[in-house]
């Protein structure tokens, strides 16, 4: 599809990468194209970053029609910028419309679009370590009226962020409490989508959670509050008396690419990796005992990060002295290696833009 642009007269100085936070600073252009029922995705453009205008009865802003993605480039030491397994994003996505109802993007057409998009504004790729183009891809129900139905006309969206570490603690241990009230998501539900209502639904335990002094929640599952799901917007991984475990993908779980990652790296190297329902109790017990030996959450914004401290109800323990364990740091340093080019690639994950 042809794109077409209008170039920002005003570009933007580029910030300084040792400032960077997560999110806050926007690119010089943004990427949009619409989706018509009966007439497909159309007026492909690029155009100056900025607002831009919904009327006020938009699907979105009413009933939620709203999915996105989140992915980087990563500038190389070499100086050249590449993605890290776009295809697996693009999939994601096509899934996340499927369920909530909006419109697929073909692969080869999201695939061209993101990389036209990127290729454009990677001048704004940091090279500083630890730090990338954050984009973030989403798609909005836009119709003009308050019916409640699946919607005629979508919006696709590209946005581009220079980042630097997501948590304020970057890599180092985040204490995290394990929330038995609120839960994130349901079977059947929209978990297995990366949809926007599923973080409203979140904020409330994550806001919770900091009050008390804690970075973010570990979430149970919906109908027993037993089994454990997800930490704040990351999949969690354990180490329990040697073997890797991470719960299983049952359809409340946004199966994170990251995650995927992981378990192919700590699979190749021989490490035994469980898939499966691992229950609070059983973590409970795993601390009494000494048994848990590291514990980490893994997502393309921190990559992975470290649990130091896990409170459940009026227990509070310490996971590996409240220490970054090896296998944490092993899984770091490997996909942060494969990702800004330092180590070999031998899985095929990265994606060159020039
Ligand atoms: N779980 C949730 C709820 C997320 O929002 C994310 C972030 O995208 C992840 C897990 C990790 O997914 P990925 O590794 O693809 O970034
Ligand atoms: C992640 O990339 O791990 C995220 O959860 C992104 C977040 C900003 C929604």
């Amino acid at each position: 599809m042809d794109i077409k642009i209008e170039r920002n007269p005003h570009p933007a100085e580029k910030p300084d990468s040792s400032t960077l936070g997560f999110g806050r600073i926007f690119t010089d252009h943004m990427f949009i194209m619409d989706y018509y029922e009966g007439e497909g995705w159309k007026d492909a453009r690029i155009v100056p970053f900025g607002p831009i205008t919904l009327h006020p009865a938009s699907t979105v802003l009413h009933y939620g029609s709203e999915i996105f993605e989140g992915l980087k480039a990563y500038r190389r030491a070499d100086g050249h910028v590449q993605l890290f397994r776009p295809i697996e994003n693009i999939r994601r996505m096509n899934n996340s419309a499927e369920r909530l109802c909006l419109p697929q993007i073909p692969e080869d057409l999201a695939l061209q679009v993101l990389t036209e998009f990127v290729k454009l504004e990677k001048d704004w790729t940091p090279d500083k370590e630890g730090t990338s183009l954050y984009i973030r891809p989403f798609m909005f129900g836009n119709d003009e009226n308050l019916g409640v139905h699946s919607v005629k006309h979508t919006t696709f969206m590209i946005i581009t962020s220079p980042v630097g570490s997501y948590y304020k603690e970057g890599i180092n241990p985040v204490k995290i409490m394990i929330e038995s009230e609120d839960v994130r998501a349901v079977r059947g539900g929209t978990g297995y989508a990366k949809c926007g209502g599923n973080y409203a639904a979140s904020n409330r335990a994550g806001e919770k959670a900091e009050q008390q002094g804690y970075a973010q929640v570990l979430w149970l599952d919906g109908v027993e509050r037993k089994y454990i799901e997800e930490v704040g917007a990351m999949n969690v991984m354990f180490k329990i008396d040697g073997k890797i475990v991470t719960p299983k993908l049952t359809g409340s779980i946004l199966p994170g690419i990251t995650r995927k990652s992981c378990i192919e790296v700590l699979k190749s190297e021989g490490y035994e990796v469980e898939e499966r329902l691992l229950s609070v109790a059983e973590l409970e017990e795993a601390l009494e005992n000494g048994k848990l030996e590291e514990a980490w959450g893994c997502g393309t914004a921190a990559v992975v990060s470290p649990i130091g401290e896990l409170k459940y109800k009026d227990k509070k323990f310490t996971v590996n002295n409240g220490e970054i364990g090896p296998v944490t740091q092993h899984l770091y340093d490997t996909l942060t290696g494969i990702q800004w080019g330092k180590i070999e690639d031998k899985f095929g994950w990265t994606y060159p833009l020039d």
